[in-house]
């Protein structure tokens, strides 16, 4: 299912990776390495992908990294590129968001990247919007391009993510970004493991996930559930950090923040324990001493920056997916 002028999945939205073959997730990152390889001194002039596109960044949540980037990532190929950004608590109905996605249309969009807490949004809009949608964060559903961006930086380092062993490590029930690393990492051959406290980690995902094979090669989900951060760490070639919420503790979930920086906060010590050069991630924005100790998040094998930065040519990536399907259409 690859689309006809360029070798990207016919994909008019991007809402999760759940339904992504193998093959697909391939072109699309095959195809921001051939942006990312542009010449350097070429790589911040405009390309012309989506001149004529009108890309509304619409942003119900705080973000910086990865709206800027989105920004980016639509100027760079020569969109005209509109934001806003609006309290969550203007849309707290299904019917308003509707009206919002109608007014945008009236005003020319052609492109709508839409964070929501309300898990979901994407999806609504995606029905009501002619044009197309890219989920830039849906509640604790989906983050698909940040999950993209995680798989670029792996390869980048790793190679194949065939065989290797990655762990994300911390709040995994809240977490958008582990669902769709699951998905797009678990395709790409990597066998997953989902490490934090017992409250913050599902027991069924290993099971949930089992049940929802690689669709394309229909190989099985290699997801496992390891409450202990050492048998976790233990030959992983890469961990995911994820940023623990202070609202986690009022909520009952955890005894202190100390605690959970104790028990399972990404140190020195224990990331002794995975393979010789593994490689430390967070998506950002982290809570240094909390779930990564500083000495760790700026050390040696971290490749945080590179993550943020990444995160441009595989949104541009995206972004040109879905508007060569909305001219197809
Ligand atoms: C994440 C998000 O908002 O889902 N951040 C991001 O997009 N870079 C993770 C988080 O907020 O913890």
């Amino acid at each position: 299912m690859l689309g006809v002028s360029a070798a990207l999945p016919a994909r008019r939205h991007l809402l999760d990776l759940d339904d992504w073959t193998p093959d697909e997730l391939r072109a699309l990152l095959d195809h921001a390495r051939r942006l990312d390889e542009r010449p350097r001194r070429q790589s911040t002039r405009a390309l012309s992908t989506l001149r004529g596109h009108v890309l509304v960044n619409l942003f119900y949540e705080n973000s910086t990294r990865t709206r800027v980037s989105f920004e980016l990532a639509g100027k760079r190929l020569g969109a005209e590129v509109v934001n806003v950004t609006a309290a969550a608590s203007s849309v707290t109905k299904g019917e308003s968001l509707r009206d919002t996605v109608e007014t945008l249309q009236a005003l020319g969009a052609t492109l709508i990247v839409v964070r929501s807490h309300l898990a979901g949004a994407p999806d609504l809009i995606a029905r009501a919007f002619r044009g197309g949608v890219v989920n830039a964060g849906d509640g604790w559903h989906a983050h698909p391009t940040q999950a993209l961006l995680d798989a670029f930086t792996l390869e980048r380092h790793l190679g194949a993510l065939a065989g290797r062993r990655i762990v994300i490590l911390g709040d995994i029930l809240h977490s958008r970004v582990a669902r769709s690393n699951v998905w797009a990492l678990t395709a790409l051959g990597a066998a997953v493991v989902l490490c934090g406290p017992p409250t913050l980690l599902p027991p069924a995902a290993a099971a949930l996930y089992a049940a929802r094979p690689v669709p394309g090669s229909g190989a099985p989900r290699r997801v496992t559930v390891e409450p202990s951060i050492e048998r976790a760490l233990e030959g992983a070639d890469a961990v995911m950090a994820l940023r623990l919420q202070r609202e986690r503790q009022q909520a009952g979930l955890l005894p202190t923040l100390r605690e959970y920086a104790a028990r399972y906060g990404l140190n020195e010590a224990r990331l002794a324990l995975a393979q010789p050069g593994a490689l430390v991630l967070h998506p950002g924005p982290m809570n240094e001493g909390v779930e990564i100790a500083p000495s760790v998040a700026h050390g040696p094998a971290s490749v945080i920056e590179e993550q943020v930065a990444n995160g441009v040519v595989v949104r541009m990536a995206a972004l040109e997916m879905v508007a060569t399907e909305i001219v197809a259409t």
